[in-house]
């Protein structure tokens, strides 16, 4: 028996780590999909051919294996399986490898297990997972791949998809990660020191993130680079900001970016950039040095 799940990548327009405070949060699906293959095997076997994985254990486990582990632990039955796993998104670029990993493992297996779940049973699933694998997780980047499209994700935790026009924007990524667990933990523990002035930044950020809501849902991309602006300074102000994802920041904007901020953790991974007219010059300036390219969306979460 065998059967194929696929999930798609994801890049945070506003609100990270706001949004593990309860605070709102706007993702969108970026077309770069990681895809599972699930077969029944004599032994568990887990090959992932774009990070030279090839594991072989009964519980995977390191790093992003653990990922697959927990999965296996809650949604499927002690047979072996053979897990193959196809990464369009670069290692280490903070674009959501995991929660797609995830969401992608787990349509496979309802799918091999003949289960039919909803997306709000599937996305709920999964956070579960990256709750137990990494700690702390708001359930935003298991959302936007499970539904694909574009998220609001409210302070109560419900999710909004949403349609409209983002224009020209850019990402570009470096070849590490700051690792989702630890940049969490720094926020948290810099929250512990300074309660009154990070639950304001936080707010600020809330507000950040509502009106740029507010203005997409009108269609109206103008103030967008400005607020990512805005959101970038706070992102700094929570420390996940690093000296390279700060010159990438600023060489977005000396190449004509309208704004420019971290997507994701932070502390290595990805920025995104506001380009209006200007995608070829930004990716131009951002490839000298690092990795750059327009940011292509999917309305298909997964499938
Ligand atoms: C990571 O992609 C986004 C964070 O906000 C963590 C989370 O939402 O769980 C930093």
């Amino acid at each position: 028996m065998k059967s194929s799940a696929s999930a798609p990548a994801k890049a945070i327009l506003f609100g990270e780590h706001a949004v593990v405070y309860s605070k709102p949060a706007i993702a969108a699906a970026i077309d770069r999909r990681v895809t599972v293959t699930v077969s029944e095997s004599s032994s568990t076997h887990v090959t992932i051919p774009s990070l030279g994985i090839r594991h072989s254990s009964e519980r995977p486990s390191g790093g992003i294996l653990d990922y697959i582990g927990r999965c296996l632990e809650l949604y499927h039955d002690a047979s072996p399986l053979d897990i193959r796993v196809e990464m369009e998104i670069p290692a280490g670029s903070g674009l959501g490898s995991s929660a797609a990993l995830t969401v992608a493992l787990i349509g496979a297996l309802d799918r091999y297990h003949g289960r039919d779940h909803g997306p709000g049973e599937t996305a709920a699933r999964a956070h579960r997972v990256e709750v137990d694998v990494q700690g702390a997780a708001s359930p935003l980047d298991t959302a936007i791949s499970t539904y694909g499209g574009l998220v609001y994700l409210d302070s109560q935790r419900r999710v909004r998809q949403f349609e409209a026009d983002l224009g020209d924007l850019v990402i570009a990524h470096l070849d590490y990660s700051g690792e989702t667990a630890r940049m969490v933990a720094g926020v948290a523990e810099r929250f512990r020191r300074f309660p009154d002035i990070m639950g304001r930044i936080m707010d600020t950020v809330e507000s950040i993130t509502n009106t740029a809501y507010r203005e997409l849902l009108r269609n109206n991309t103008e103030p967008l680079g400005e607020l990512m602006n805005l959101n970038q300074g706070l992102l700094d102000s929570m420390g996940v900001s690093t000296r390279e994802l700060s010159m990438m920041v600023y060489e977005a904007r000396n190449a004509g970016a309208a704004g420019s901020k971290i997507t994701g953790a932070g502390g290595g991974g990805s920025i995104i950039a506001h380009c209006p007219g200007c995608v070829d010059d930004v990716v131009t300036a951002l490839n000298r040095n690092w990795k750059a390219m327009r940011a292509e969306f999917s309305v298909k979460g997964l499938i």
